[in-house]
Formats: C-alpha cells, structure tokens, sequence
C-alpha cells in the first residue's frame, strides 16, 4: 500500500513547520491534491508530496560547479576547503563530485593509493561515461561512492564521487555516444542519470568542473543549480570569465534550466601585488553591470577572498589533521574558509 501522510507528516519529512507545509499548499496550484479529507485534515500520498517537493527544488540538494577555464587558480583548493567547512563547522552533508581528469579533489580526499585502487577497479565516474558510450552497465554507484572521506578528524559528512584521467578520452568519445533505441540519450545527461537515486541525500553537492566548457563539465552543470568562478585577481585568470557566464547562460537557455552565477572569489592573493589590488577593485566595480556587449552582467564577487599561504598549498596533502583549523592555518587562512563558506550558503540559498 502506498503511504498516505498529513501535513504534520509532510512537515516532518522535509524538516519544516506545518504552517510551512500549508504556506507550499496555498500557493502552489502544483501541490498535489488531497486523496482524501479525514477528520485530521486532508492526507497526501507520500510520494506525489515527495516528487513535488523535487520539482520544485530540483533537486532537495543545492547543486553547485566550481568553474575556471584557466588551471592552477585554486578551483580544486576552494571546491575541498568548501566541502570540509560546510560539514566540519555548518554539519551539513556534502558531496564533492570530481570531474577533473587531474583528479586532485580525489585525491585530496583519498590519497593516492586509495585512488589508485578503486581506479583499477573501475569504480570511478569514468565508468559511468564508459557505459554512455559502449552502452554497457558496469558502472557501480554504491562502491564508486566513497562515503565520509577526508583527513579531517572534525569534517564527517563529505562523500566523494571519484574522477579518473581516463576522463580525457572518454570526453572526445562522448561526441559519438549512441543516441539509444528512443533517440532520448543525451551526452549532458550521463551524470544526471547515473547519480539521480543519491543526489537528494545531500544538502550540498559541489563539483569540481575540469577547466574547459566540454561535454563532462556540461554534465556538471546539467544538474547545477549555479556555478561559483574560483580565480587569481590577475589579468590572465579573469579574462575568460565574461566567456564563462555567456556559455553557460547560453546551455541554461537550451536545456530550460536556469544555472545561476553565485559569484567570483578571489584566490592566492597578494595584498603586495599591485596587479591583484587592482584586478580585485575593477571586479568589485564591474559586479552586477552588463558585461561589454552584452545583456548578461558581470557576476557579483565574494567578500571573503584567500590570501596567498604556504599552510592552504601544504593543505593539498594528504595527511592527518584533526580540526579545519590546524588544517588551513591560524594566520587568517581558517578565518577566510568559514567568512567564505558563510557568504557561499547565504548567497545559494532558494537557489
Ligand atoms: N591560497 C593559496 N595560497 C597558496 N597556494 C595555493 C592557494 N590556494 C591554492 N594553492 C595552490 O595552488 C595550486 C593550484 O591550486 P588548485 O586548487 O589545484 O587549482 P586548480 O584546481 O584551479 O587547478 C596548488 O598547488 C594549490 O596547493
Ligand atoms: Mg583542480
């Protein structure tokens, strides 16, 4: 039989108050209807609440891809850092889904070895593409899915989705990907697919996008809800950024899903270097202005920025910490995750 619940169940389902429930019921006309009026009040069936609910979040989690066409800006560092601070000082549950190639969130998270094996073994997302293209089924979610990861005693909530340099190959691949018996397979909708039954456990899912607008970072933001630009204040690592939020405005466009912009932060900074002082002040002065020729503006830019530290790149390697903070440093580096981390949920949330 199918579960029928109350408002009071819906409320507790989704961890929000009934009035919260009643506010979803009277200004949705989507809400689905009551299968029956008790005495109680009106009873839903579980899973019609529960798909709406989806819906109308997408997905329950906040989905967001790290994106820079240009490597070495400290995307990866900035995707980790986020992760571990969201669960070590906020408790929420995170995924980190690693689609670069380089695979350095991976093995930020696992180490090496770990890596290594579970490469061998296949259970990365490389796989998951693999059965795209050779319409094969070995992709195995539970066993690719490396639960509680880290090397932070304190951070208990992150979960990784490992990435393999098999990667490279299978993006030119995924041009020729079989299009299935119903023309309904889609080189944009492999990670969508393959990860739709886990993403709901999450609060965050934060991917680690490579630094190209291919067919797997297109995968990324298939089933993002915005983007964040990690970049060096310099003119090299901004300059493509008006080309980043024009492509992805463009592919939102096509598949009728809005990927929002959240912001540019700032890495590696040098108060020193006149370059970033200046980089960093036009970018606060070009937030929120139409980019040059264009409707689209120039995407706002994080408060909270990181200053160049031995102690966040020694922070790349795997080893033992017990608290976030002996991780990233006592000189400010920890204080500059959690402002991050802070403005990151404020200027993601509803979206
Ligand atoms: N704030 C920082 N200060 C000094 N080095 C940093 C900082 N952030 C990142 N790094 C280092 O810079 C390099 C590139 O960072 P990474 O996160 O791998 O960039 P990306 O993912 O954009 O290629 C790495 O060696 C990393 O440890
Ligand atoms: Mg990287």
């Amino acid at each position: 039989m199918d579960d029928l619940v109350g408002i009071a169940e819906i409320a507790k389902m989704f961890d929000v108050s009934s009035a919260a429930v009643t506010n979803w019921r009277s200004r949705s006309e989507d809400f689905p209807k009551p299968v029956a009026i008790l005495k109680s009040g009106p009873v839903f069936q579980a899973e019609h609440v529960k798909k709406w609910y989806r819906r109308r979040n997408k997905m329950a989690a906040t989905v967001i891809s790290s994106i820079n066409l240009k490597g070495g800006v400290a995307k990866t560092t900035t995707t980790v850092g986020l992760a571990q601070a969201l669960s070590g000082v906020f408790n929420k549950r995170v995924l980190v889904i690693d689609l670069d190639p380089q695979t350095n969130a991976t093995t930020m998270l696992i180490g090496e070895e770990k890596w290594f094996a579970l490469n061998q073994e296949g259970y990365t997302l490389a796989t998951l593409f693999e059965d795209a293209i050779d319409d094969s089924s070995n992709f195995n979610l539970l066993k690719t899915l490396q639960k509680s990861v880290g090397n932070v005693n304190e951070v208990k909530s992150v979960d990784l989705l490992p990435s393999s340099l098999n990667l490279i190959d299978l993006q030119d691949r995924l041009i020729t990907m079989p299009a299935g018996k119903y023309q309904t397979r889609n080189p944009v909708n492999i990670l969508r697919r393959g990860i739709k039954d886990i993403v709901d456990d999450y609060d965050y899912v934060l991917i680690d996008c490579p630094p190209n607008l291919g067919y797997i970072t297109l995968n990324g933001l298939r089933i993002s809800d915005g983007y964040i630009i990690p970049t060096i204040p310099d003119v090299m690592s901004t300059y493509g950024i008006p080309q980043i939020v024009t492509r992805v405005a463009e592919f939102s466009g096509e598949i009728e899903d809005e990927i929002i912009p959240i912001g540019i932060v700032a890495t590696k900074v040098r108060g020193q270097a006149a370059i970033h002082t200046r980089t960093m002040n036009k970018m606060h002065n070009d937030a929120g202005k139409p980019m040059g020729g264009s409707k689209l503006l120039y995407p706002l830019v994080f408060d909270a920025y990181f200053s160049e530290s031995a102690q966040i790149a020694e922070a790349a390697e795997y080893q033992e910490y017990s608290t976030l903070r002996q991780k990233w440093g006592y000189q400010g580096q920890y204080n500059s995750l959690v402002e991050f981390t802070e403005e990151f949920m404020r200027l993601t949330e509803g979206v």
